[in-house]
């Protein structure tokens, strides 16, 4: 079975061929064009100009993950439904919808935080459940309980910023470029103490939700009245990172303790952050449950993400039941 994953959610425009074969997930090819340095000059995504450049984007997108396949061969195509951007939705499901109809093709509507949990499964197709499932990324920071394919349930989340939205919030306030978290990361290696030592916000608190926006305060607080150079900017890095991954880790775990789960999956954007699946890494092994993190490439944004929710999850509908859904949640 074959099928084509289209994801134009955010900022970016992509397009995968996943292939199933006895049970294995395969990628046949993975295309993402993304239009992030225009957004680096802005410091942030600016919604009207994303979708004009995903319009540039998603034919050839297609076309290249589409070169050394039939469609023939294609069974289904995935696609995007939300939540994202109204304008960024749209352009993958009408494109999608359109080659539904003239391929004569089922569409299976694919929720793309349900996506980046999937991107693990891409390789690993048998995870054992329950499991636990951490969505980090520049929109969300949810923690969700995966008694089985298509039966979630929402645990917890952010009451304010994103995990990444907090990494790009405080890298604009030390004047580094968007997305920020990338050069967080990479800043935070120059250091090895926690000379800042900002809280890890709601670590003790007895639920599963997460506050990210007190760290932008705290660090905002830290740098008034100061000049800033190298020293205090990779300082800043290493302690903000360090209060973020402390609370991310220590939530998943309580999760994992309280529904005994055997597997944690990790996805989305900060997923990609080094220190974030070293400790985790550490802290499963002591605990003998099982972790799974997709490569770096599948944590961001990516259609591959999309057609492997779609194998596990296949709910295909008629096309003119499709619509974009921007707040879309767990179902
Ligand atoms: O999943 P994603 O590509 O897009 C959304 O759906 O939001 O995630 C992008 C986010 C950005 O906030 C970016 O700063 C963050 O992921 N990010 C990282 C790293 N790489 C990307 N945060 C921390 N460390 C990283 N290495
Ligand atoms: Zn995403």
């Amino acid at each position: 079975m074959i099928i084509l994953g289209i994801e134009t959610s955010c900022d970016e425009t992509a397009a995968s061929v996943l292939k199933k074969n006895n049970n294995e997930l395969k990628i046949i090819s993975n295309v993402v064009a993304s239009s992030l340095p225009l957004h680096a000059k802005t410091g942030g995504i600016i919604p009207e100009v994303a979708s004009r450049e995903q319009l540039k984007f998603i034919i050839p997108v297609i076309k290249e993950a589409l070169s050394g396949v039939k469609i023939n061969d294609i069974d289904a195509i995935a696609v995007t439904y939300g939540p994202g951007l109204m304008g960024s939705l749209l352009v993958g499901i009408e494109t999608a919808k359109t080659l539904s109809y003239v391929w004569k093709k089922p569409i299976i509507p694919t929720n793309h935080l349900i996506g980046h949990i999937y991107a693990n499964f891409i390789g690993n197709e048998k995870i054992k459940f329950p499991a636990i499932g951490l969505i980090v990324s520049g929109g969300h920071t949810d923690l969700i309980l995966i008694k089985n394919h298509g039966d979630i349930k929402w645990l917890g989340g952010t009451r304010d910023d994103a995990a990444g939205e907090a990494f790009d919030k405080i890298g604009r306030l030390l004047g580094l470029s968007y997305p920020a978290g990338p050069a967080i990361e990479n800043l935070a290696k120059n250091i090895d103490f926690d000379k800042y030592k900002f809280p890890s916000p709601m670590i003790d608190s007895k639920d599963f939700d997460f506050s990210f926006s007190g760290l932008k305060t705290a660090v905002t607080r830290e740098i008034q009245n100061k000049q800033l150079n190298d020293g205090i900017i990779s300082g800043i890095s290493y302690s903000v990172q360090k209060a973020v991954v402390n609370v991310l880790i220590n939530k998943t775990i309580e999760a994992a303790n309280k529904y005994k789960v055997k597997s944690i999956l990790l996805g989305g954007g900060v997923a990609a952050n080094q220190k974030l699946r070293d400790e985790l890494q550490t802290k499963t092994e002591e605990l003998n449950i099982e972790l799974f993190i997709p490569p770096k490439n599948l944590c961001t944004d990516n259609g591959a993400m999309i057609a492997a929710a779609a194998f596990f999850n296949d709910k295909a509908i008629a096309f003119e039941k499709i619509s974009a859904k921007p707040q879309l949640y767990f179902d």
